[in-house]
């Protein structure tokens, strides 16, 4: 990422402080003025600190009288500098923090609606602490030179306004100041230009412990389960090591480097000691001006280093900069189209999959994705219900993405009442269709916001319905406090099953036309679980509200859909009845069997003493709420 030459870093480095610059012009302006005052003022100061010290202290000394005037005009001269120092200080540090954390919020924001914007096969391929990094330090790494940058700027003045004071004054002092100015300048080169990879390794590194972290940590179960403690730990501390060997490298070269950038102006003035008596002993400068520009050297040395600072962290702003701007001008965004279902429609929508085609994309750009779905084609009519059965891997999860538009086929179509889903608005999208994920995700938050998610016109009355659809009002209204019981991470005071039934009453608090369910209530007790579908199909007599697509396992939910697609390697082997595939399909029949029993032996385990012996169709458990 930081690759090129030194020189391309400094190039693209200046290429990211002047979008800084395009980006905030009126708070750079502020900021760079007041610290151009700054230096102005500093080179006046030396000038009257050299003429009190000239032509008042000099004479007091050897003729013993005092000039009053002149000393108090200096007094008043230094005392408007200062405050004008303090001005330019204050306006500087205030821009250019202003400058600084406006933009690294900016970019954030960017960031992370970029994340939200981009498909599904985008996050696949990047891993969650990168993009953690990618939102944090990257981001403050490529706007952290600007916190330096004024002050760099208004010294660049200053040196200048300085060497042109000095020739002025004396030449034989501006050679001096001509040979140490750009010393310190190449100097300060020279440090960056080591500075660039050591910085670049340690930001890298900071992102790969900060992802082995966030692994570690997610997978804290696993770990734990498996003994791998004491190998996590060690994974983790050979990076961190990495890490702590990169950043004292990193400080190892400016224990080499600071010093030299503090002695060298010292020996500047020096040299400017040195010649300034040989050259006042000629008579070609008095002592005030020896003095002023001995006093300039003092007082330059600390603001040089200013423009070192911007030198030295601009390769971490490239790197961070190029992270960022992957994130940025990721493509593959599904953009939306531009037709509207009608809100207000009550009625079920019917879902059509059309000949449909679909390739994950594969990790490496140039290689082919391997075709997960091919020619998949089913309806479900509006108001019914269809399952998707087949064995693991089969692509079930994915028709499931695919009707939910997570994901695009690769041809082919997916259609809601008609209409290709990729022509539809976001909003109409989002209103018709909820899709329940195999793995629920619930927020750290309270019961109801995790329901709601801020939806408008959602009271405590339909939150309360949706719960009871989901079979989730019980243990709710055990909560301690109910709908404002906070859940924790990812909703860990929750078992699998009460985390299903929240996410369930969060699709359907939203009254969808379409409800797509991958596997949604397996860790419910079936007994619930058929309660709950036969509740949504028809919720009320007669009608029921939502069409509904279903991933299902046990024979009790299978047979309660109007008809089964059954599929095997993305494709449709069968579609019927329950019954019918039952007794036409001996692979469908196996399937089903063997889930059978899975469960029954999981019941078992479990305790559920009401499930075994095996259910003949399972139907006989339709509905007594
Ligand atoms: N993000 C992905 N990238 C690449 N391949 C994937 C991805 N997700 C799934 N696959 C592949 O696509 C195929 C179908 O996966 P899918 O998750 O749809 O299966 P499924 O029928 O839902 O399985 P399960 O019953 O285990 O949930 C599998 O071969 C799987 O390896
Ligand atoms: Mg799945």
């Amino acid at each position: 990422m930081a690759s090129g030459t030194s020189r391309d870093v400094l190039w693209r480095g200046l290429a990211v402080l002047g979008r800084a610059i395009r980006e905030q012009p009126r708070i750079f302006a502020v900021a760079a003025t007041s610290s151009v005052l700054f230096g102005l003022v500093v080179v006046a100061s030396a000038y009257v600190v050299g003429t009190v010290v000239g032509d008042v202290v000099v004479p007091a000394i050897a003729e013993g009288s005092v000039q009053v005037g002149v000393l108090a005009l200096a007094a008043a001269a230094l005392l408007g500098l200062s405050v004008l120092r303090v001005v330019g200080i204050v306006g500087r540090r205030l821009g250019a923090g202003y400058m600084q954390y406006r933009l690294q919020a900016g970019y954030r924001r960017q960031v992370t609606r970029r994340y939200l914007d981009l498909p599904l096969s985008w996050h696949h391929r990047n891993a969650t602490g990168t993009l953690l990094s990618n939102a944090n330090s990257d981001v403050e790494a490529a706007w952290h030179p600007i916190a330096p940058l004024p002050f760099a700027v208004g010294t660049l003045v200053m040196l200048v306004g300085a060497v042109a004071s000095l020739f002025v004054t004396d030449w034989a002092l501006a050679l001096v100041g001509l040979g140490v100015f750009p010393a310190l300048f190449a100097l300060n080169v020279a440090y960056s230009r080591r500075m660039a990879p050591r910085q670049a390794r340690a930001q890298r590194l900071r992102a790969e412990v900060s992802g082995i972290a966030h692994e570690s940590f997610d997978g804290a179960l696993v770990v734990k389960t498996m003994g791998r403690e004491a190998q996590e730990t060690e994974r983790f501390a050979e990076r961190a090591r990495d890490l702590r060997d990169a950043l004292i490298s990193v400080g190892r070269l400016r224990g080499v480097f600071d010093p030299m950038l503090e002695t060298l102006p010292s020996l500047g003035t020096l040299a400017v000691l040195v010649v300034g008596t040989v050259r006042l002993r000629q008579g070609a400068v008095s002592v005030a001006e020896l003095v002023s520009v001995a006093f300039l050297f003092t007082v330059l040395a600390f603001p040089v280093r200013a423009i070192g600072w911007v030198l030295a962290e601009l390769p971490r702003s490239v790197a961070g900069w190029d992270r960022v701007r992957r994130v940025l001008d990721a493509t593959g965004e599904m953009p939306y189209g531009s037709t509207t279902l009608d809100p207000s429609d009550p009625r079920p929508a019917t879902l059509t999959f059309r000949d449909v085609h679909f390739a994950y994309e594969p990790a490496e750009a140039h290689l082919p994705g391997t075709e997960v779905l091919g020619e998949v084609g089913f309806t479900v009519p509006a108001g019914r219900t269809v399952a998707l059965v087949g064995p693991t891997g089969s692509g079930k999860s994915t028709i499931t993405s695919l009707a939910a538009r997570l994901v695009d086929p690769r041809s082919g179509a997916v259609e809601i009442d008609g209409v290709d889903v990729r022509g539809l608005t976001a909003d109409s999208l989002a209103r018709t269709t909820a899709l329940v994920a195999q793995v629920p995700f619930v927020f750290d938050d309270t019961v109801r916001a995790n329901i709601t998610l801020d939806r408008p016109g959602l009271g405590d009355g339909e939150v309360w319905a949706a719960l009871r659809l989901a079979g989730a009002d019980g243990f709710v209204a055990a909560l301690p406090d109910g709908l404002d019981t906070r859940v924790g991470e990812r909703g860990t005071s929750l078992s699998g099953g009460q985390r299903q039934r929240l996410t369930l009453a969060r699709a359907l608090v939203g009254r969808p036309r379409l409800l797509v369910l991958d596997d949604a209530t397996s860790a419910v007790d079936p007994r619930v679980e058929a309660a709950i579908l036969a509740g949504l199909r028809a919720s009320e007599p007669g009608t029921s509200t939502a069409s509904i697509l279903v991933v299902a396992y046990r024979r009790a939910t299978i047979a309660l859909a109007d008809e089964v697609v059954y599929l095997e390697q993305g494709r449709v082997v069968a579609r019927g009845t329950h019954a019918d595939l039952l007794a036409t399909v001996p692979a469908y029949a196996d399937l089903v069997t063997a889930y059978e029993q899975a469960e029954v032996e999981q019941a078992q385990q479990r305790g559920y003493e009401d499930v075994a012996p095996p259910l003949a169709t399972g139907l006989e458990l339709e509905v007594d709420q």
